[in-house]
């Protein structure tokens, strides 16, 4: 079975969509609001397309989320058979504070081919195509990476760029940077958009690294993999509850690092509307009764491409 390009023009409409039912809670300090508007929306839409879906990637576990919760089944119930990552706001808190970079997210892939992540943090790394996948390990040190990256990609260290998530959990890695003369670019949220900064020298990212959500992992992996960029992840687990849901969901060497196949199998597609603008795509106009979505995606190509929309709310 292939993805078809009804089902990547399905999934544009419901990621458009489910952005603009966040727009009245832009700079309204209601970040539970705006996920939930967006959440409702998605679903409601998954829902009316003739798949058979199962949410992999999601906004919790049954206990602890009403909808879209991990394995719950979306779709008519006829047409392929699909796994499902949501994230309706990725960067809650960019929309509570009217901030750049929330966006609202889907990726899809045939049944059994996206990693069912557990909600926990994960370490990550990654790069883009431009240096061989031997450059970056999770395994190295900052300077081993820095300097394999420096000699992979020709670079000086002052001509380095990594983004990295503002966190104190960070403090050590972002000593390190400084100490070896990086360039760092701090991002306060939205890991997701931090990683595919990497994904084309125009956003001036050479490395994405840190800890971050393990859910954005997979998500954001799922975008690099069809850009053939680098990325690994390792999932951290904080509690005994962490470990045993994880264990649940199949995953026993909890200290496994995991390859950017590993985590995404054949084909896949990823979409993301910006609620709020970024490097990558603008945020939602409102023209009249209107809103004006601008998409990107990947399927297939190894480019991310761009989609506007006009969407109307009835
Ligand atoms: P939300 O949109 O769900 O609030 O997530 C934002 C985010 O910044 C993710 O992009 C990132 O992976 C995660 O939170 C980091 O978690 P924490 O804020 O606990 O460090």
């Amino acid at each position: 079975m292939k993805l078809s390009h009804k089902l990547l023009n399905n999934i544009i409409e419901i990621t458009a969509k489910s952005a603009v039912a966040c727009y009245p809670y832009i700079g309204k300090n209601e970040k539970i609001l705006a996920d939930k508007a967006s959440t409702d929306v998605m679903r409601k839409e998954l829902n009316n397309l003739n798949i058979r879906g199962k949410v992999v990637i999601g906004e919790g576990e049954l206990d602890e989320a009403p909808m879209l919760y991990i394995g719950e089944k979306l779709g008519s119930g006829l047409g392929p058979e699909i796994d499902i990552a949501v994230d309706p706001v990725e960067g809650t808190n960019f929309v509570a504070k009217n901030l750049p970079g929330s966006m609202s997210v889907i990726a899809i892939s045939e049944k059994g081919n996206l990693f069912n992540a557990p909600e926990t943090y994960m370490a990550k790394i990654a790069t883009g195509d431009h240096v061989p996948s031997e450059t970056l390990d999770l395994d190295f040190d900052v300077e081993k990476n820095i300097n394999n990256y420096a000699e992979a990609a020709k670079k000086k260290n002052n001509d380095i760029t990594v983004c990295i998530l503002n966190r104190p959990r960070h403090k050590y890695l972002i000593s390190e940077l400084n100490r070896l003369n990086v360039n760092i670019k701090l991002i306060t949220d939205g890991d997701v958009l931090g990683a595919l900064l990497v994904s084309n020298k125009k956003f001036k990212v050479d490395i994405f690294m840190g800890i971050g959500g393990g859910p954005e992992g997979v998500i954001a992996a799922s975008a690099l993999k069809t850009l053939n960029c680098k990325f690994q992840g390792r999932f951290l687990f904080n509690s005994k509850d962490e470990i045993d849901r994880a264990k649940k969901m199949g995953i026993h060497d909890l200290s496994k690092k995991y390859e950017i196949n590993e985590i995404v199998k054949g084909e896949s597609i990823f979409c993301a509307t910006g609620i709020t603008s970024s490097d990558l795509m603008s945020g939602i106009i409102k023209k009249n009764d209107k809103f004006v979505t601008e998409t990107i995606l990947t399927h297939n190509k190894p480019v991310l491409q761009t989609v506007k929309k006009e969407i109307s709310i009835t």
